[in-house]
């Protein structure tokens, strides 16, 4: 498997096992203490806020004896006097061996791919894509279940969300069955249920929550996205639609586990977090070997 080079801008840029190699991978980084990326600089390029992708990003080129530079808002940049993505990244791409970049406007991550003659990995576009939060989301429900042909429930925005819309393609490339539940508004949009409906995916959408968790071995919930709405009133209206309580899973299956990309705002109460089904810390743990093995598999430190 040769992944050295490669952009990773939408999980649909890898293979079935493309993913099962990086996930591979990622079970070995857990144990390894090698430095494969001594010398190589990564360039974190972080257009909106993050707390857990860009830090672990750093955790794991440093703990591969990487460097990191970069920066965390656009304010500190020349983008704030009116630089160009394009320029920007032909100016970033001479300082570094890779870039991660994450940015409001979906397709920008694309852009930057096809300017710049590094590697470009996607922290998220937008509502488009947010690829390797999927793996870490895979690697976890395998480490978890074992297997990654589960019945899954996805609830929240669904509509605004990149982490769902990443994880449902490489969900149905297992042939896993998945029930959306979404407030009104903010379903799956219907070119991803098209583009899955070709692929035969076994996928169906309920607002009965209660009964889709009853019959789902993982439960992945998102926040509503309030920074994405059009019209601020829209959001007041909707916010608070779904909360998950001790209550709501009382019909749950014993080994249920949770996911939650985070930042959780409400749409889980604290009261789950001590209940056996919470796995969303477990989840921001495994981000860092995931992510050291795509920047050792891309930058060829790791093969
Ligand atoms: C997500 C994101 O940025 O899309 N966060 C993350 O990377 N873990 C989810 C979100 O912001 O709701």
């Amino acid at each position: 498997m040769n992944l050295k080079g490669k952009d990773i801008i939408s999980i649909r840029d890898l293979t079935k096992k493309d993913i099962e190699y990086i996930l591979k991978t990622a079970e070995k980084m857990e144990k390894s203490s090698d430095r494969p990326l001594k010398g190589k600089i990564l360039s974190c390029m972080f257009f909106e806020p993050s707390t857990r992708t860009r830090l672990s990003f750093s955790t794991a080129m440093e703990r591969m004896g990487g460097d990191v530079i970069g920066f965390a808002s656009k304010e500190t940049t020349s983008v704030a006097k009116g630089e160009s993505l394009k320029d920007t990244i032909k100016t970033v791409e001479n300082y570094c061996d890779v870039i991660v970049i994450r940015h409001p406007k979906e397709g920008a991550s694309r852009l930057a791919a096809d300017v710049s003659k590094i590697p470009v990995i996607n922290a998220g576009d937008g509502s488009n894509q947010h690829p390797t939060q999927t793996l870490l989301d895979l690697y976890t429900i395998k480490k978890e279940k074992n297997r990654l042909d589960i019945n899954i429930a996805l609830i929240g925005d669904l509509k605004y969300g990149r982490t769902v819309h990443s994880l449902v393609y490489a969900l149905a490339m297992w042939d896993a069955k998945i029930t959306l539940v979404s407030p009104e508004g903010l379903e799956m949009p219907r070119e991803v249920l098209g583009d899955l409906n070709r692929f035969n995916a076994k996928i169906n959408e309920t607002d009965d929550i209660e009964t889709a968790i009853s019959n789902s071995d993982v439960l992945y919930v998102t926040r509503i996205q309030e920074e994405r709405f059009p019209d601020p009133g829209e959001y007041e209206k909707i916010k608070g639609a779904y909360r998950i309580t001790l209550d709501t899973l009382k019909h749950a299956k014993k080994d249920l586990i949770i996911l939650h990309p985070l930042p959780r705002v409400d749409e889980i109460a604290q009261e789950v977090d001590d209940s056996p089904y919470a796995r969303y810390f477990e989840q921001v743990n495994n981000g860092v070997p995931v992510r050291m093995a795509v920047l050792g598999l891309v930058l060829g430190g790791v093969r």
